[in-house]
C-alpha cells in the first residue's frame, strides 16, 4: 500500500493540494486537537488539579463534539470515499479494507467512551459519590481509545492525500 506514500510523501504536502485533500487533513487536525484536549483534561484530573466538576467542564463538551463529527467522518467516508477510491484505484483494495475495519474498530471505542461519559455526566449531575470512579474509568477508555485513533488518521491520511492528489476525489 505503500506505493502512494512514496509517489507523493508527506514532505510534499505542502504543496498546493485539491481542495478535498487539505479539507480532509483540515478535518483529520481537528480530531487530533480534540483529543490531545481530552488526554490533556485526563491528566489534569489524575494529577489532581480539577475535581469531577472541573473534569466534566473541561472535558463533556469536546467529547461530545468529537463523538459526533468522527461517527459522521466515519460513516462518509466508509459509505462514500472508500467506494469511489475502490473504483479509481483498485490496487488499493486492501488499504482500503484495513481502513474499514479500522472504522469498526474505533467504533467500539466510540461505544466505550459514549457509555463511560454518560455514567460519568450523571454521577456529576446527582452528585454522586462515586463521581471520582466514573471519571477514572473515563479517563481509562479515552487511554485506550487514543493509540488506535491516531494510528488510523495517519494511515488513512498516506493513502487517501496522495490519491486524490494523482487521480482526484469524488464530489463532495
Ligand atoms: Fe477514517
Ligand atoms: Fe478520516
Amino acid at each position: 500500500m505503500l506505493y502512494l506514500r512514496d509517489a507523493f510523501p508527506r514532505e510534499r504536502w505542502t504543496e498546493a493540494l485539491p481542495e478535498t485533500a487539505a479539507f480532509w487533513l483540515q478535518m483529520h487536525g481537528g480530531f487530533r486537537a480534540q483529543q490531545r484536549h481530552m488526554a490533556d483534561a485526563a491528566s489534569r484530573w489524575r494529577s489532581g488539579a480539577v475535581d469531577p466538576r472541573g473534569l466534566h467542564a473541561a472535558l463533556m463538551p469536546t467529547l461530545q463534539a468529537f463523538l459526533q463529527h468522527l461517527d459522521g467522518h466515519h460513516r462518509v467516508e466508509s459509505g462514500h470515499y472508500f467506494p469511489h477510491f475502490r473504483l479509481i484505484e483498485p490496487r488499493i483494495q486492501s488499504g482500503l479494507d484495513l481502513l474499514d475495519r479500522d472504522h469498526d474498530a474505533i467504533h467500539a471505542h466510540l461505544d466505550a467512551l459514549y457509555h463511560s461519559a454518560v455514567a460519568f455526566h450523571r454521577a456529576v449531575a446527582g452528585q454522586s459519590s462515586d463521581a471520582p470512579d466514573h471519571a477514572n474509568r473515563l479517563a481509562d477508555v479515552l487511554d485506550r481509545a487514543a493509540p488506535g485513533l491516531i494510528r488510523h488518521l495517519d494511515d488513512e491520511e498516506d493513502i487517501v492525500i496522495p490519491l486524490m492528489v494523482m487521480k482526484g476525489g469524488p464530489a463532495a
